[in-house]
């Protein structure tokens, strides 16, 4: 099989393509940047935008399957250049497909085109798509996710995961967030309810692309639906947040602030960055503060029964590898 890896010198891209290579797959990745650990893992590297047509089109050129994973991630920045990553490089991979005869497509969405703000507590995929967003980045996925699932055909069996809060070692996103303001001491708790979490531990993660793409046929249950993917281990937030400080040996976040403080200091430093057109992310955004005060943990009884999803690695057995990273220099 020759899959082409969208993303796949990134975080979950990076350990997709590893396990496919350990299994003997041909792999090829996609992005903008060269990533000189898919060369030694002897994958091909394609470089290009995801919104230039032509180059996504090149790039699945003999593929069988495609991995969409690339995706602009993060809570702040303009409208447009998450619509151009995130709808139109999805226009363009679907394009891809069509362009290429390629019969099948495992996108990786995100739980948050699921959130309005309030409590989420062991949801499953019925849970319906929000009125509105507060950030661009979800507003942007599900529309991609939208893109997708319509594109499910006879010729095209197309599937959505949607991997909550992703971590361990060569995780570029939450955990050095955690972990340099954990260090500064800027992180502050947002209330004091224990609301559950989930998180995935990124093998698991991957594990899920693989298993959903094997089972994955015009016929298959997956065909067509979304999937939400966790390690099925809710914790109190500040709990896993806590544990992944203690895994880079940085003292635990002790105090707190208001959920309605950390929201009106989101709202206050998003009216900031816009009127001063300030560089970099706000400290605080309105999306941030509903996610670290509210629950939001799934059901993934579907994915398990769809195409046999099952979280390999704990979350302890998890942090126990993030330690060990940190220990070799991982910061
Ligand atoms: N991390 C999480 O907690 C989480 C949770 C839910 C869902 N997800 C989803 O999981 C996927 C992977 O996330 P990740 O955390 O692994 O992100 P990541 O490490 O930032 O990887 C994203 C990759 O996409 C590539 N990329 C970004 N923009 C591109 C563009 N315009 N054209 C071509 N390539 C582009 C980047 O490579 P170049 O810079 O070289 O282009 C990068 O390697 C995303 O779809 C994200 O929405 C992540």
């Amino acid at each position: 099989m020759k899959a082409l890896v969208t993303g796949g010198g990134g975080f979950l891209g990076g350990v997709i393509v590893r396990m496919l290579r350990e299994r003997g797959d041909e792999v090829r990745s996609f992005s903008r940047g060269e990533h000189p650990d898919l060369e030694d893992m002897g994958v091909e590297q394609f470089q290009g935008d995801l919104a230039d047509q032509d180059s996504v089109i090149k790039a699945a050129s003999g593929c069988d399957l495609i991995f969409h994973v690339a995706a602009k991630a993060g809570i702040w920045g303009r409208y447009h250049d998450f619509y151009q990553t995130n709808v139109v490089g999805t226009e363009n991979v679907l394009a891809a497909c069509r362009n290429n005869s390629i019969d099948r497509l495992v996108y990786t969405s995100s739980p948050s085109v699921v959130f309005d703000g309030s409590d989420v507590a062991g949801a499953d995929e019925s849970l319906p798509y929000p009125d509105r967003y507060e950030a661009h980045y979800p507003a942007t996925k599900a529309l991609a996710e939208q893109l997708v699932l319509a594109a499910n055909s006879p010729e095209l069996a197309v599937t959505a995961l949607r991997p909550h809060l992703i971590w361990g070692p060569g995780d570029n996103h939450l955990v050095p967030r955690i972990v340099a303001r954990g260090r500064a001491g800027k992180l502050r708790r947002i209330g004091i309810r224990h609301k559950l979490v989930d998180t995935v531990y990124v093998d698991n993660a991957a594990k899920a692309h693989l298993l959903a793409a094997d089972r994955l046929s015009p016929d298959s249950p997956a065909a067509g639906n979304c999937y939400f993917i966790t390690n099925n281990e809710p914790l109190p937030l500040w709990e896993m947040v806590n544990r992944i400080l203690a895994a880079a040996g940085v003292p635990p976040v002790t105090r707190s602030i208001p959920p309605k403080l950390a929201y009106a200091a989101g709202c206050f430093c998003e009216g900031l960055w816009s009127l001063l057109r300030l560089s970099g992310e706000p400290p605080m955004t309105r999306f941030v503060a509903h996610e670290l005060s509210s629950a939001h943990w799934f059901n993934i009884e579907a994915a398990q029964r769809d195409f046999g999803y099952k979280p390999e690695i704990s979350i302890e057995e998890g942090l126990a590898l993030l330690r060990q990273s940190f220990l070799a220099g991982n910061r």
